[in-house]
């Protein structure tokens, strides 16, 4: 996904688009840019790579109304072309989303003579707004957008207006109004600070935005009216306290994450009806992306434990291909942090499709996944700003075992909150993550195994280390390493094996074996004292984690296993907050 921000008002709209863009990186990095307006001038500057290349650039950039950018490359390399804003005419615009008849559109405007400048989907928009502008700029947008298939989040600049426009299909805008002009952002997290009222823009909305107010019209041109409401102040993010990454400071409020996201079950109306409707569900199925998708794992065991009916979990971008049979008794659960996800929104829509009801999961209370959903499960986590998911991971955890729990779940949060002070605890402690991230950072690829449960977080801290350090990895299950993977073991590959699972110690513990007897390297990380006292003296590293009961067990070892990913990364010089190529979420399929 990308970010786009617009204003439009009394102050120099380049530094406070500027500042918007740093709040947005989360949504993509590879370029970005910036046009303002003075006078019937444009005015732009863009460039390849991270938002901070344009810091250079705002002196230049005059007037008080403008666009920015920032790019998750969906068409089109990293380059300085690439970059938005793309402009044609009398016209500069920014997009998030993706035009799916970009290429038809191309080859209908470059018959018309149109020339085209870079390689995205997006420059069609500013060719079709140029082409349809005959004076007015709200009709110029409706034809430019009927023209479009896809997704959409479009602000324009056109010389001849001194204000901007906006429209959004599926990409998420919000609008915001300051004391001292307006705005429009795909996140509110970007005008944090500068706006104190926000709303959400609908589908098919389009509005116009000056120095003096905000116009919204629906897709037919009728006037409309968004509710606003104030700017949450938990959405500033807060600062860095002491960190000096996102990374570590959101691995510090996984504590957190599990406590309040336990409150926020208990204040939600009407999970007792939740609990029949797992209770009596012929099916449920879980489904997310990446991390999301990894924690639906989890959730899949411990709902599969608590209820009398098939569980599974399953890819979103593979649920369109092989959707489980459902009925209006199934349960689908759609697992999202940022609750914008296009595979993870595709997939629960065709559940809905299927009669199934729809529960969601998220850390993001006003996303598209809580308009779509029966019921909202709240992860309340606060703010993640680091790309590789951690606190949203842990709070998802918290609500699959509330969900899991029923009526009990009032008991199953007390226990919540006493392994939360074992997780705050370890999550300051990165003494033994150090020492396994120096393996890490020393080996060819890194294998992390466990047995059952141990499973999901062996998965999960595979995905974890490969987002931030770029090292290959994989999450098995120790007992299948022997099937095959064993023929890539020798004396550069690290194994970190889990072991918070009395019952299936013995079994981790031959893995163990199989590996050192290969020349391969291996570090164990247990809850259990008595595994940890009978680790063979040939492993490179053990590392004895606070002790909790297995199905709570990974709380903790998850913990580690990120803590031992963000140290990793930086052993080898990488930024953990923003890894190359990926970008927070993904808001195309
Ligand atoms: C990826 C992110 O783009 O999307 C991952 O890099 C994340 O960190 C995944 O787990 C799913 O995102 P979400 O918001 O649907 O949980």
């Amino acid at each position: 996904m990308c970010g786009i921000i617009a204003y439009s008002g009394k102050s120099p709209a380049a530094e406070k688009l500027y500042r918007g863009l740093k709040r947005l990186e989360y949504r993509g990095y590879d370029s970005a840019g910036i046009s303002t307006l003075s006078e019937g001038c444009i005015f732009t500057a863009k460039h390849g790579g991270r938002v901070e290349r344009l810091r250079a650039d705002l002196g230049a950039l005059s007037g008080c109304t403008g666009i920015g950018h920032t790019r998750w490359a969906t068409h089109g390399r990293a380059t300085d072309a690439n970059a938005h804003p793309h402009l044609c005419g009398r016209f500069s615009i920014v997009h998030n989303g993706i035009i799916r008849n970009c290429e038809q559109l191309k080859k209908e405007l470059k018959g018309l003579g149109r020339t085209f400048f870079s390689q995205t989907d997006s420059e069609v928009i500013a060719h079709l707004l140029d082409m349809y502008y005959c004076g007015d700029m709200l009709q110029a947008m409706l034809h430019a957008v009927a023209r479009l298939k896809g997704l959409w989040a479009v602000a324009a600049l056109c010389a001849d207006f001194n204000g901007f426009i906006v429209a959004r299909r599926s990409s998420p805008v919000v609008l915001g109004e300051g004391d001292d002009g307006f705005y429009a952002a795909s996140d509110v997290h970007a005008i944090v600070g500068c706006a104190h009222s926000c709303c959400v823009l609908e589908d098919g909305d389009i509005a116009v935005v000056t120095p003096e107010g905000m116009r919204v019209y629906d897709s037919l041109l009728n006037p409309v009216v968004r509710a606003f409401e104030p700017v949450p102040a938990e959405c500033a993010g807060g600062d860095m306290e002491g960190c000096p990454h996102y990374m570590l400071k959101e691995i510090r409020q996984n504590a957190a994450a599990i406590t309040d996201t336990c409150d926020g079950f208990f204040r939600c109306e009407g999970a007792d009806g939740l609990f029949k409707k797992l209770a009596r569900a012929d099916k449920i199925v879980l489904t997310g992306c990446g991390t999301a998708y990894n924690a639906s794992l989890a959730g899949a065991r411990l709902l599969g434990w608590a209820y009398d009916c098939p569980v599974s979990a399953h890819i979103a971008g593979e649920y369109c291909s092989d959707p489980p049979r459902l009925t209006t008794r199934s349960v689908c659960i759609a697992v999202t942090q940022s609750g914008e996800t296009a595979d993870t929104l595709a997939a629960a829509s065709i559940a809905r499709g299927c009669g199934a009801y729809l529960i969601a999961v998220t850390n993001c209370p006003r996303s598209a996944v809580t308009r779509l959903a029966d019921f909202v499960v709240p992860v309340c986590a606060g703010p993640e700003v680091c790309v590789a998911a951690t606190k949203s991971y842990i709070g998802q955890l918290a609500c699959f075992h509330l969900l899991a729990a029923g009526e009990c779940a009032m008991r199953r949060a007390g226990q919540l909150q006493s392994v939360a002070a074992k997780v705050k605890k370890l999550a300051f402690d990165g003494a033994y993550a150090r020492v396994i991230a120096s393996l890490c950072a020393s080996s060819r690829a890194v294998f992390f195994l466990g047995r059952g449960g141990d499973v999901d977080v062996a998965v999960e801290g595979s995905l974890k280390l490969k987002e931030v350090s770029y090292i290959f990895s994989a999450g098995y299950p120790a007992g299948e390493l022997k099937h095959g993977t064993l023929a890539l073991v020798d004396e550069s590959v690290l194994s970190i094996v889990l072991m918070c699972d009395q019952c299936l110690v013995s079994k981790c513990e031959s893995a163990v074996e199989q590996i050192l007897s290969r020349g391969g390297k291996v570090a164990v990380i247990t809850t259990l004292p008595s595994a940890y006292a009978s680790v063979s003296p040939r492993v490179q590293a053990a590392w004895l984690l606070p002790q909790t009961c297995a199905h709570l067990s990974h709380f903790i070892s998850s913990t580690a296993l990120q803590l031992v990913a963000y140290h990793t990364a930086l052993l080898v010089g990488r930024d953990p907050d923003k890894p190359r190529n990926l970008a927070k979420s993904v808001t195309v399929e």
